[in-house]
Formats: C-alpha cells, structure tokens, sequence
C-alpha cells in the first residue's frame, strides 16, 4: 500500500542529489501532490522530467527558491499552498558546503555565506511552513503535518577541517528540537535526518577522491551513500508510518559513527 495516500509534499533542494532523491522516493510511495523548490531551475526540470516519465500520475510544480533570502522563501511556500492547498510534508534539504579548511585559515565570507544557506535559510525555511501549518486542519492522529530538515553526522560528531559546516548542522539540530517540543502540541513533528558521506555533487566539491574512499572503507557497511539511501529515511520519517516520532535526528551513516578506535584497528576487523 502507498504510504501517502494524501498530502502534499513540499522539498527544497530538490534539483540534485538527495533533494531530487527524495523527490522522486514521495512520488513512488504515492504522494500525488509534490512541490519542487532550488536556486537551479534547469535541474528542477530535469528531476520533474525524471518524476513525470515514472510517475505520470503525480502533479509535480517547480518554483525558484533561493533559502536565503526572506522574500524569495515567503514567495515559495505561497506558491505551493496556491498550488495545491496544504503543506503536509515538509522536506527541508537545500544546503551547501564549503572545501575542507582549518577554522584559522576560514575568511569570514566562507563562513557567512554557509551560515546564510545552512541555518539562517533553516531558519526561513521552517518559520514558512509552521505558520503554513498552524493554519491546517488536524488529521490522523490529530497530525497537521510533518518536518524534515536535513542535517549531517556532522551535526553530532566531527570530521577534520569542516567546523563551518558542522557549526551550521549542530544548529538547525538544535532548533530542530526545541521546535519539535514547541509544536508537537500543535500536531506537527519535526525531526531530523543526518546523513553520513553521500555520493553527490556536494560532496565532490567539498573532498578529495581519497577521502571519499577511506570513509567507504571506515564504514560498517563498507560503502558510502547513495542519495536514495537518505531519501528513503527522509520519506518515512515524513509519513504516517513514523506517526509517533517527533523531535529525533536520524543518523543515516552506514554505522560510521558506531565506531571508535585507530585506523589499523578498524580497518583490521
Ligand atoms: N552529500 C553528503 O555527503 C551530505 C552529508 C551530510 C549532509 N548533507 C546535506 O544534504 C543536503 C543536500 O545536499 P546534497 O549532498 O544532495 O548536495 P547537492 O549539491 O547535490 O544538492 C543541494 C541542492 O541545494 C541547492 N541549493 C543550494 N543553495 C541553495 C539556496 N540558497 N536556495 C535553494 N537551493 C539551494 C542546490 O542548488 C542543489 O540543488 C545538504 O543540506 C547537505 O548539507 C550532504
């Protein structure tokens, strides 16, 4: 049985790696109402494309979206509603990342620029939907609609060279989580998914080739990520399925984080 039976979808990122993964994971579990937002209106098309051509039954709207921009954020999240009537799930996914540099050798425009897409847009993004939300009925389980946000391992432990990043992720964790307590009342959940090392364009931008394969290596599943690997958590914790679970960050990482212990151990087991 479908898993969304009702509801519309809303995902930011979704013009690439597991933004467009998830977009394309709610139309094969059914929703049929799905609302595409990213700076990159070309790969907004392709995933449409990509949608339509498997799923031709699922209405799909595309709209441009820069997260870090208060206007343009106000503008996506009323296009959808004038869409389509609702937001019921909410996957919050754009993000960036930057090279892997010491915090000393960090100019602040690196800085700035991720704090403004990763918390600040996490910020714009969620505040959008909450009062999108607020207004909607209670459903199932006295449920007005679900948050995703997408955070990172990096959100709960630490890799060299990214405190940038792994500041902004531990943020929108945290307010990720005093949102679920502030609006679990209100009959909407809003959990988190971390991923671990995802084969996307972001990461290869951000690392060496090197080591991508050493975190393979040093994961208990021996691989890293595919985007469709963190979109299937993404639209399970989104659904009715996970109707009891608000306020969590999910880990999605192979195990990584299980281990603790020098290279020649691990790698001897
Ligand atoms: N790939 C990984 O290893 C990994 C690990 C942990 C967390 N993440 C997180 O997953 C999320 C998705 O990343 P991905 O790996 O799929 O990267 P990606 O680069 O493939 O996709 C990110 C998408 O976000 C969009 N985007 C960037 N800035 C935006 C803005 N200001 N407004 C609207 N859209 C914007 C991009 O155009 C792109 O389509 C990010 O939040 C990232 O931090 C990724």
């Amino acid at each position: 049985m479908a898993i969304f039976d009702v509801g519309v979808a809303v995902v930011t990122g979704a013009a690439s790696g597991i933004g467009r993964a998830t977009a394309i994971a709610f139309a094969r579990d059914g929703c049929k109402k799905i609302v595409l937002g990213d700076l990159s209106n070309a790969g907004m098309g392709e995933t449409r494309q990509i949608m339509l051509a498997e799923f031709p039954d699922t209405a799909v709207a595309t709209r441009h979206l820069d997260v870090s921009d208060e206007a343009s954020v106000e503008d996506f999240y009323s296009f959808a509603v004038s869409e389509f009537g609702s937001i019921d799930y909410a996957a919050n996914i754009a993000g960036i990342a930057h090279e892997a540099r010491a915090l000393h050798k960090t100019p602040d425009n690196v800085f700035d620029k991720v704090y403004a897409v990763n918390q600040r847009g996490a910020f714009l993004c969620e505040r959008e939907v909450l009062r999108q939300m607020l207004t909607q009925p209670r459903r199932n389980g006295g449920i007005r609609g679900s948050i995703v946000v997408v955070t990172s391992q990096l959100a709960e432990m630490t890799t060299p060279n990214m405190t940038a990043y792994s500041a902004t992720k531990a943020g929108v964790r945290g307010m990720c989580r005093s949102d679920a307590m502030d609006y679990g009342p209100e009959g909407i959940r809003i959990n988190t998914v971390g991923p671990g090392v995802t084969i996307t364009p972001l990461l290869l931008a951000a690392q060496e080739d090197k080591f991508i394969q050493s975190m393979a290596r040093g994961t208990p599943l021996r691989r890293n990520a595919l985007p469709e690997d963190i979109a299937n958590a993404i639209v399970w914790l989104s659904s009715s399925r996970a109707s009891f679970i608000t306020g969590v960050s999910l880990i999605v990482d192979g195990g990584m984080g299980l281990e603790v212990g020098p290279d020649e151990v691990l790698q001897a087991v």
